[in-house]
């Protein structure tokens, strides 16, 4: 046996599967994960999948000090026949390795990770729920376990892959939400690490969240950091504007997240023959054709939620109401193209499902 080939322990305590398929976000874990080993002389090393179980780490370990960690996130669906279904997990580790290159950790290798990570889902299969809307959530990750405080890039890591049922992101269908345009805080400037899947993306993210939450709005749409007016993101999703008939949204300029949504989203509108543009787009711009009467849609897009409908904005006191807080047509046409591509109910000419 070499030192990359995939080892398998199996539990022999499994855990009860959820009774039912509303299960909260990210809090139920299947019975296997995952695990990889980096060291300098051996790079990554003996993958294995194992029963699910804590990790121990030294204190010491650099990414309790310096968060130098990367994450994706990723569904796996059950369609017909009990086959199980995930969409463009490839583009996830092309990523993952983006991320970890603008983090200095050293990149994995995406086709044997593909590899492992079907087997993975071939032991966890019982996992994936099956009614609509649910999946098997699936959430890739690395971490910097030196024990050592110096500010530098570890020279050894963990990457692992653990798995979680989830039901639907929206009880009751998809709905549209409450955002307030966030002027004080910022997520990411460009030279930053916006573009990367890391941790302190997301908790640097927390605070403009819960004041949103308290001024009674879902999530935060974010401006640039520089010159707080080009609109980059909505909460931790891309963000996609309809104004007058043509689809809008920012740029990839170094501080938006690629996201796998956004993509398949470009794809399918310029399939469709839609207007589609990926430009910079100000918050006045959109202010103005707000109040001529021509933004017609808004949704964020990402894995968890997949289309998100915007109903109202609040920038600085000045209310802009979207389609009358109701799903706009394209919005819901690129929702049901999209869960059915995933879930196996509509035809793939894209290939995007494995
Ligand atoms: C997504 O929906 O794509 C996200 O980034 C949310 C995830 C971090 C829970």
């Amino acid at each position: 046996m070499t030192a990359n080939e995939l080892t398998i322990v199996k539990s022999t305590n499994l855990k009860p599967k959820p009774e039912k398929d509303q299960i909260p976000f990210g809090s139920t874990f299947t019975d296997h994960m995952f695990v990889m080993d980096y060291a300098e002389d051996k790079g990554w090393h003996e993958p294995r999948i194992v029963p699910y179980e804590p990790v121990t780490l030294d204190p010491a370990a650099m990414i309790f000090h310096y968060g130098q960690t990367v994450f994706e996130g990723l569904k796996a669906y059950r369609a017909d026949g009990d086959r199980i279904l995930m969409f463009r997990p490839e583009k996830n580790l092309e990523r993952l390795n983006r991320s970890s290159d603008r983090l200095s950790i050293p990149p994995i290798d995406e086709d044997e990770v593909m590899n492992h990570l079907e087997e993975l889902i071939r032991i966890e299969k019982d996992w994936v729920p099956a009614t609509d809307g649910t999946s098997l959530y699936i959430r890739p990750f690395i971490i910097a376990t030196d024990p050592n405080l110096a500010v530098a890039p570890s020279k050894t890591y963990k990457f692992m892959i653990i798995l979680s049922p989830v039901g639907s992101y929206f009880s009751g269908g998809i709905h549209p939400v409450k955002i307030k345009v966030e002027n004080e805080f910022t997520r990411a400037v460009k030279g930053g690490t916006g573009m990367a899947k890391t941790a302190g993306n997301y908790s640097s993210a927390y605070q403009a969240q819960s004041n949103a939450y308290k001024e009674g709005s879902a999530d935060v749409l974010w401006l640039d950091g520089i010159e707080k007016r080009y609109i980059e993101e909505v909460g931790s999703m891309n963000i996609f504007f309809k104004i007058n008939g043509e689809v809008v949204t920012p740029a990839l300029s170094g501080s938006i997240l690629k996201g796998i949504t956004r993509m398949s989203i470009l794809e399918l509108l310029r399939d469709w023959d839609v207007p589609v543009v990926e430009r910079k787009i100000s918050i006045d711009e959109l202010y103005e054709a707000y109040e001529r009467g021509e933004v017609e849609e808004a949704f964020g897009t990402g894995t968890a939620a997949v289309i998100s409908p915007v109903g109202e904005l609040n920038w600085q006191g000045k209310k802009m109401t979207i389609n009358n807080h109701e799903i706009g047509e394209l919005s819901q046409k690129l929702y049901d193209t999209i869960t059915g591509i995933q879930r196996g109910n509509v035809e793939d000419p894209y290939d995007w499902v494995v």
